[in-house]
């Protein structure tokens, strides 16, 4: 489905206990990653666990735009690469639809290259920011053409030869650091990426696996830096996708919040950069035991059991926010059933996702009877136990997957249901949403 067909609504209504073991799809990072990073390498890459949503595929689209191969092989895909350096100049723009992530790393992939690469993207990703992936290409020699205000469509033209830069990432952004780390690799010399506050660390981790000369030094105070020898030879991997933390998170608060359920999430990601949701769930009284923790590639991940629990307001420290930042409207979702107020700051990165996350999800709060307050970075959220009084309202989800699904998951505890005006979006991260909430006992039409 795209943003131009026609809205597809979906309801969720009370439901009876959810019950189950289920596996959520792929990690959309690692996905995207994997694709990227085949498609770079030579020889060939192996990915079993792909996340086969829009997004990602719009990813492997490009990629192949730059001339990768890329099949699809039973539940495998392989990635025959074109080398480190050897990226071709794609005959049209690339569009990447809803996806911020597949578009910034590909503008730093792609960008310092001495051709011409256009980006493209749906109605949500032309509105959001690129300056911050554009200020430090520019800084390398890239030359920019942009739509008002650094948005989409771009342009993007590289220089002869890159100039290696040290940045300082000013904001807690993974896809910014990793679209620098990415300009790098065909940049002769050091970059540097300076990051004072920690994200998602799966580029770095990734790129070592791929054979990339690559140091991370972290100082007294927290402050990372993270250097990358350019011009280096990639070298196709196998790489094993673990389960979408960020996916597993619709589940694991529908079970808590619907009372008597019981239910098994196997196989989750649990790289520490991405846990904040669990670590804040657990103090606010969910039950959620982390059984069978085990490496899988160079990731933690675990099977997760979560039980219905009587859930309280907490303060979610400020510092978490990088390691759950995709999981605040699912957490503001819970907290709505949660004694007394959850109050959730350090939040203005919200502001620019596939929507205003902020202000979304504080309207829908509030078109279903749920107190909030909505400040310039922060929400608190008053909750309603056993979800009295909740429910009956529609939900504007503004192209944002995370939106659609979270108010999803809200209708399936509240009083009265809860709709969505449009459930397309869900397709970009979660294809098996649907199914998979249906088949827990999840009453979604
Ligand atoms: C991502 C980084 C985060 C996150 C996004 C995925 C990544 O974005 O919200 O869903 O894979 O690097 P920011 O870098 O904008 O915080």
């Amino acid at each position: 489905m795209s943003a131009s067909a026609k809205p597809s609504p979906a309801t969720a209504r009370r439901s009876g206990p959810l019950a189950g073991t289920v596996r959520v799809p792929g990690d959309k990072s690692i996905s995207h990653r994997a694709l990227m990073f085949g498609g770079i390498a030579s020889g060939e890459t192996r990915i079993t666990g792909l996340l086969e949503g829009e997004d990602v595929l719009r990813t492997g689209e490009a990629m192949r735009a730059f001339g990768a191969r890329i099949d699809r092989a039973g539940g495998e895909w392989i990635v025959r690469g074109v080398g480190n350096g050897c990226l071709l100049e794609p005959g049209s723009p690339l569009d990447f639809g809803n996806a911020g992530t597949g578009s910034r790393l590909t503008m730093g992939l792609a960008g310092v290259y001495d051709m011409r690469t256009t980006f493209v993207g749906d109605a949500s990703l032309s509105g959001r920011p690129m300056k911050r992936v554009l200020d430090p290409l520019r800084e390398m020699g890239v030359q920019v053409e942009a739509a008002p205000g650094d948005r989409m469509p771009i342009t993007l033209r590289g220089p002869r030869h890159a100039a290696p830069i040290t940045y300082r990432v000013p904001m807690a952004s993974a896809q910014v650091k990793s679209a620098v780390l990415l300009a790098g690799l065909n940049t002769p010399g050091i970059t540097t990426v300076v990051e004072p506050v920690m994200t998602r660390d799966h580029t770095e981790k990734m790129l070592a696996g791929f054979g990339a000369e690559i140091e991370v030094e972290t100082d007294r105070e927290g402050i990372r830096s993270i250097r990358i020898q350019g011009q280096g030879k990639l070298a196709g991997q196998t790489i094993l996708v673990p389960g979408d933390p960020s996916s597993a998170a619709f589940p694991l608060v529908a079970a808590l919040i619907v009372p008597g359920s019981d239910i098994v999430i196997e196989n989750v990601l649990m790289n520490p950069t991405r846990t904040g949701l669990v670590a804040t769930l657990i103090e606010m009284g969910a039950s959620i035991e982390l059984a069978n923790r085990r490496d899988a590639g160079g990731e933690e991940v675990a099977d997760m059991r979560v039980r219905s629990s009587d859930l309280r307001g907490v303060s979610v420290p400020v510092d978490r926010a990088p390691s759950m930042i995709d999981e605040y409207p699912v957490l503001a979702v819970a907290a709505a059933f949660a004694e007394g107020e959850t109050v959730m700051e350090g939040l203005e990165e919200l502001r620019v996702k596939e929507s205003d996350r902020l202000a979304a999800v504080a309207r829908g709060l509030e078109a279903n009877g749920v107190e909030c307050r909505e400040g310039e970075a922060s929400l608190s959220v008053k909750g309603r136990p056993g979800g009295r009084g909740i429910g009956g309202g529609t939900v504007a989800t503004h192209l944002d997957h995370r939106i659609a699904m979270a108010f999803l998951v809200m209708g399936l505890a509240a009083e009265k249901p809860v709709t969505v005006d449009d459930r397309a979006m869900i397709a970009t991260s979660f294809p098996q949403f649907m199914g998979l909430m249906g088949g827990l006992g999840a009453q979604i039409e």
